[in-house]
């Protein structure tokens, strides 16, 4: 079944606040927004459905954000559902056929669907038909359902993970990446403006430089900062209420928190820095491996403090550094 579209609590309706509605308010990723805007348009002009999209990249990047908008810029309604939370065929079938023409569906997390809800979906993308099966062995019959044109959006944290006869029923594919500090400057004064915080350009540079290149991130630590400026301080975000923020919830001059740090230090102390296979790096550390391969890796990537190897995660001479441990010879040395 459809999942509740919003989870109704304060901050999520916060952030939802804070997300642009189009995509001129949509700061960075400018080829992206060229691209879609040059296929929005053309499918407007020919009054015809978007072809399905496919956005991929780290959480927190904006997947949800830009799919939301391309409804919007299309004037079409979203469905918003998730690859686990279809559990089965007969989840799928109602979703499908409750869409109107030129409906956008979007399904989150869809490198984690089943098999056979995947396959399923093949036909709907591609001939806007639905294959059900009805009734078991030899007195099974298939029924042909025509559904309306609709556009699918698919995001996925996980690329790698979907499989290539669904990827290549989209028409486009598009990888998020990583934000410039400029860029979430921008997004940082947007998001001030909105919560009508005052923010000073000192305060500013510094809660980007600790937001990890990430949207989500910055807007979270942002209306933490505002949060302690206002009862700490006058209400005004500055470097100094920030720095004093930032001591209090544990973040560093990189934007780490200490579960980013914990990760590093088990995998210098206990395993030498490395190279250590990402299960045992996950049960050393009390997380579920895709919380490591998700969240706190790919940043850890980026900034070049984890490198990815052959026979498994090695930390590099700059986490060594950051951490203040003495840098020694490792796997990347050999
Ligand atoms: N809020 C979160 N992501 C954003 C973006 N890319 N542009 C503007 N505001 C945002």
């Amino acid at each position: 079944m459809l999942e509740p579209q919003i989870k109704n609590t304060k901050e999520e309706n916060y952030e939802l606040s804070l997300r642009p509605k189009n995509l001129n308010e949509y700061i960075g990723q400018e080829r992206i927004k060229e691209n879609l805007k040059i296929f929005i348009e053309a499918s407007k002009k020919r009054k015809e459905s978007l072809e399905h999209v496919l956005i991929y990249g780290p959480a927190g990047l904006g997947k949800t954000t830009l799919s939301h908008i391309i409804s919007n810029e299309m004037n079409s309604n979203i469905k918003a559902t998730s690859g686990p939370a279809i559990e089965k065929v007969g989840d799928l079938a109602s979703i499908l056929t409750n869409l109107e023409e030129g409906d956008v569906l979007f399904i989150d997390e869809i490198h984690r669907m089943n098999k056979l809800v995947e396959e399923t979906l093949y036909p709907a993308m591609e001939d806007y038909k639905l294959d059900i099966i009805i009734g078991k062995g030899p007195s099974a019959r298939t029924l042909q359902l025509e559904l309306p044109p609709f556009t699918l959006i698919g995001a996925t944290t996980r690329i790698g993970l979907v499989s290539s006869p669904l990827r290549s029923r989209f028409g486009m594919t598009y990888k998020l990446d990583f934000y410039s500090n400029r860029e979430i400057s921008r997004i940082l004064e947007r998001s001030a403006k909105i919560l009508k915080t005052p923010l000073a350009q000192n305060g500013t540079l510094l809660i980007a430089q600790c937001s990890r290149k990430n949207p989500r991130v910055a807007n979270r630590l942002l209306r933490r900062v505002r949060d302690i400026a206002q009862v700490k301080g006058t209400g005004r975000i500055d470097d100094k209420i920030t720095r004093l923020a930032f001591e209090m919830l544990e973040v560093d001059k990189k934007g780490l928190e200490p579960a980013d740090r914990n990760l590093l230090e088990v995998l210098i102390k206990k395993f030498d820095g490395g190279p250590v296979g990402i299960s045992t790096l996950a049960a050393a550390t009390n997380e579920e491996r895709d919380t490591v391969e998700e969240i706190y890796e790919p940043y850890l990537l980026k900034i070049g403090f984890l490198q990815r190897t052959p026979r498994g995660r090695v930390a590099t001479k700059h986490a060594y550094e950051h951490l203040q441990l003495e840098w020694e010879k490792n796997a990347l040395d050999i």
